[in-house]
C-alpha cells in the first residue's frame, strides 16, 4: 500500500485457507475501526461486500467475474495498459486486471481494505504489478496518467466518505486519463421514487451522469436491476 505502507508478513506461499484466515482478521479490525463498515449495514447481514470466485471468497455483490463478464470489462484486458479503480474495496478487481494488464493500482480509504489486496495479490503471483493508494479519491495524487479508470459505485458512497462534487469528481478522473483513455461508470444503487429510501442516489447518478456527458465522449449509458427494488446506472465513456 503506497500511502500507509504496512510491514505484514508475504503471503506468497499461503494457501487458499490461509488467505480467507487473512482477509477475515483485516475484516474484523475493519468493523471494529471503521463505523461506516459495509458488513454492518442491515442489508449485508454481516456478509463481506465484494465476491471472488478465483479465491473462494463470497461477499454479497456478484463475484468480480460475473460483474467483469456481465458488464463488458473484458474489452479493458489490455497487456500495456495501466488501469486505476477508484474505491477499490477488497481490491479484487485491481489483483483479477493485474492478471491482464500491465499495472493496476487501487485507492480505497480504508486501509484494511488495501491490506486485503495487497494479500490476494500475493497470494495470485501479482504483487509486483499492483499498487494500493490508502486514501480517498479526493487526497490521491496520481503517480501516472492511466488508460483505463473504473469507479464502480464509489461516487456519492453510501458510506458517506464520498461527497465532493460531480464536477470535481470525474473532472479530476479526466485529468489522470491518457488522451483517449477511457472510463467506465456504475452508479450506487438506487430507487426512482422521492419518498423511497435510496433516492437521493437516483438525484446524484444523474447528475453524475449530467457531468459525464458534459467532459467526455459516452459510448454506452444504460440502466439495471440492482437486487429486488434497485436499479443502477452504467456508463462507459471517453476522454477525447
Ligand atoms: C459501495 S463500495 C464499492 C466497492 C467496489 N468499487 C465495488 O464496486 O465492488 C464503495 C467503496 O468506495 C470506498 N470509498 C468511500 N469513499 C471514498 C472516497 N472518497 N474515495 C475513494 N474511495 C472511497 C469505500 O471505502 C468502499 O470500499
Amino acid at each position: 500500500m503506497s500511502k500507509t505502507s504496512l510491514s505484514q508478513p508475504s503471503s506468497a506461499s499461503l494457501s487458499q485457507e490461509g488467505l480467507h484466515a487473512l482477509i477475515h482478521r483485516e475484516l474484523e479490525t475493519e468493523q471494529k475501526t471503521n463505523p461506516m463498515s459495509y458488513m454492518k449495514f442491515a442489508n449485508a447481514k454481516g456478509r463481506p461486500y465484494q465476491s471472488y470466485e478465483r479465491i473462494g471468497f463470497e461477499g454479497l455483490r456478484w463475484s468480480v467475474e460475473k460483474r467483469i463478464r456481465e458488464y463488458g470489462l473484458e474489452r479493458y484486458f489490455q497487456p500495456e495498459s495501466v488501469v486505476l479503480d477508484i474505491g477499490s474495496n477488497y481490491g479484487f478487481f485491481v489483483t483479477e486486471f493485474a492478471l491482464h494488464v500491465k499495472a493496476a493500482h487501487g485507492v480505497e480509504p480504508v486501509p484494511e481494505l488495501c491490506r486485503i489486496g495487497e494479500y490476494t495479490a500475493d497470494y495470485l503471483g501479482v504483487r509486483d504489478k499492483v499498487r494500493f493508494f490508502a486514501q480517498k479519491f479526493e487526497d490521491f495524487q496520481a503517480p501516472c496518467l492511466y488508460d483505463t479508470v473504473f469507479t464502480l459505485a464509489s461516487f456519492f458512497t453510501s458510506d458517506k466518505n464520498q461527497r465532493s462534487s460531480a464536477e470535481l469528481f470525474f473532472g479530476k478522473i479526466r485529468d489522470i486519463l491518457k488522451p483517449g483513455g477511457q472510463l467506465f461508470y456504475e452508479s450506487t444503487s438506487f430507487q426512482y421514487r422521492p419518498e423511497q429510501e435510496d433516492y437521493q442516489h437516483y438525484v446524484h447518478a444523474l447528475e453524475a451522469a449530467r457531468v459525464l456527458e458534459e467532459l467526455f465522449t459516452v459510448d454506452d449509458r444504460y440502466e439495471a436491476p440492482s437486487g429486488p427494488e434497485n436499479h443502477r446506472l452504467f456508463m462507459r465513456c471517453r476522454k477525447v
